[in-house]
């Protein structure tokens, strides 16, 4: 009798200790100061602003449907790219570009076939080779004339496309335009 009673009161300072302890580590771990780590991070944001997580789904595409879709997409009766430039003429006459409304026909517009034509399109002038002239769908990047929305949301494609990848160039070379470099292309990243 004596060794069972014995027995017990181990086992339960046995569970008791662990218990214990996992409460202590608990306790001290809510009310251990977070202070440390914040000043840290906030201070490599500030410098780093152009360091924006931004996806395809969360930011690219909510943008578009806002601002190109009435020309841009299926169901305004946009052509895919291949489409577009079989018959320019007419797509042109009816306003309606290549569809940029999913994920591969903006890449198609971004890297291939028709490198740089994002970027020259969408471009505020002041990249190398724009000519000191925003791209003829840049002033479609914002409400009509809100000049601070325009920029703010070029400068989410920007960062959208990778750091460094902005760039006017096509694929192969044309006029003064040098074509797009295989170091140039690897720096896009265009999550999805
Ligand atoms: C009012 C209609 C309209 C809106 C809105 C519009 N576009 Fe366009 N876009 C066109 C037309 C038409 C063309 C083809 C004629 C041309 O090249 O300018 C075009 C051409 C383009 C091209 C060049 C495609 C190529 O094959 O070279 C890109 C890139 C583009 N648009 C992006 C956009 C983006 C991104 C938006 C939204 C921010 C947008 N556009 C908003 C009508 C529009």
């Amino acid at each position: 009798m004596m060794k069972l009673n014995r027995l017990v009161a181990a086992v339960c300072v046995g569970v008791a200790v662990p218990v214990i302890l996992g409460a202590c580590a608990a306790t001290s771990a809510a009310t251990a100061p977070a202070a440390p780590v914040a000043p840290v991070a906030a201070v490599k944001g500030a410098e780093m602003p152009a360091k924006m997580v931004v996806s395809y789904r969360k930011d690219i595409a909510p943008m578009f449907e806002k601002y190109c879709a009435e020309c841009h997409s299926a169901k305004a009766g946009a052509p895919t790219l291949k489409e577009y430039d079989l018959n320019k003429a007419h797509f042109d006459k009816e306003k309606l570009g290549p569809r940029n409304d999913t994920y591969e026909t903006v890449v198609q517009l971004i890297a291939y076939p028709d490198a740089g034509a994002f970027m020259r399109r969408l471009d505020d002038g002041t990249s190398q080779y724009a000519g000191g002239k925003p791209g003829n769908m840049y002033k479609h990047l914002c409400e009509k004339g809100n000049d601070a929305e325009c920029a703010a949301n070029l400068k989410v494609l920007k960062a959208w496309l990778g750091e460094g990848a902005w760039n006017l160039n096509r694929f192969k070379a044309r006029g003064n335009v040098p074509a797009i470099t295989k170091e140039q292309l690897d720096k896009l990243v265009l999550a999805y």
